[in-house]
């Protein structure tokens, strides 16, 4: 008998079609709604694997009538949404998709940083509402990044990919992460700073760490205040770790220059979240790793780890032990 999975998203059909040689599959097939709660605690009563994601929070009362379930297959490699303790304490394995993203994830951030220092989507704008009467020394004026300081928060896989393109532009980079990682300085001419020393010296601060306990609201007033008001802080992460109200109390008092976000605390954004008001706010729809072959790559390899485990393997990416 095969084993039963829910999947809680359409996915590519080539990839639900390897699922389905594997498993018994039900799935959830909208594109751009979540499943209902109602539906998810139904559905995962029934399986022996869940393969969902960031948009599902796995908590522990979910995961409770999950009688049969082994697996949580996250398609992401944060896993924020998911329970960790809870999980390994019923002992249902989760794994996620590390690797497949980070270059697509590292050009989303170096972009989002072009696009806030040089103030493009604010340029966009002015042009398409036909305020462009002619070129002017200091009209849409921005901030320079060859050759200017980018601090990484969080040096891990993206942070290096993103230090590699920085490097590209000759951007002094210093990086600050819970443990120091001397291997990377050496190979990447990086350097370690504490948090503190990063904020007051950074022209850009890219938020590049795991969202956890720890790091919730790790970018508040305090830490917004000791950046420089040239600065930029860019969020390609997750939402929570920059608190939003302090970041628009910052950018609307231009104690920074500009924030450029890809993540919110609560995702989708409001259209009337009061950062969406500001000039000096870019603003994308959580999209770092959205290209059509990351994308892909994420789903597959969400897939395999399903199929992998229910064939009585070790998936390749394991969260819990
Ligand atoms: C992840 O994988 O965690 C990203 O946020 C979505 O690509």
């Amino acid at each position: 008998m095969k084993p039963k999975i829910f999947i809680t998203r359409k996915i590519p059909e080539d990839i639900l079609a390897l699922m389905e040689e594997a498993c018994e599959v039900k799935i959830w097939p909208e594109e751009d709604t979540t499943v209902p709660r109602s539906i998810l605690e139904q559905e995962i009563r029934e399986v022996d694997g869940l393969y969902c994601l960031l948009t599902e929070s796995i908590d522990d009362s979910l995961l409770a009538l999950g009688k049969n379930l082994k697996i949580v297959s996250n398609m992401a490699v944060g896993y924020n949404n998911i329970d960790i303790e809870a999980a390994t304490a019923r002992n249902i394995l989760v794994t996620n998709t590390p690797g497949v993203l980070t270059e697509t994830t590292a050009d989303l951030t170096f972009a989002l940083l072009m696009m806030t220092a040089r103030r493009m989507e604010e340029a966009s704008q002015y042009l398409r509402q036909g305020k462009w009467k002619t070129w002017s020394p200091m009209l849409l004026a921005g901030q320079d990044i060859f050759g200017a300081t980018l601090g990484i928060v969080g040096m891990g896989r993206i942070g290096e990919a993103l230090a590699k393109r920085a490097k590209g532009f000759d951007m002094k980079i210093i990086y600050y992460n819970r443990t120091p990682k001397p291997e990377v300085e050496k190979k990447l001419g990086v350097l370690y700073s504490s948090l503190e020393e990063l904020l007051k010296e950074s022209d850009f601060v890219c938020i590049l760490t795991p969202y956890t306990t720890e790091t919730r609201n790790l970018i508040g007033k305090k830490e917004l205040e000791l950046m420089k008001p040239t600065s930029i802080l860019i969020n390609t992460s997750r939402g929570g770790i920059v608190n939003e109200e302090d970041l628009y109390e910052a950018l609307v008092h231009h104690k920074i220059y500009a924030a450029g976000l890809d993540v919110f605390d609560k995702e989708p954004l409001s259209t009337n979240h009061p950062l969406l008001t500001l000039t000096n706010c870019v603003a994308l729809p959580h999209i770092g790793s959205a290209t059509i072959k990351t994308r892909r790559e994420m789903a597959r390899l969400a897939a395999q780890n399903l199929i992998t485990f229910l064939q009585g393997q070790q998936p390749p990416h394991c969260v819990n032990p």
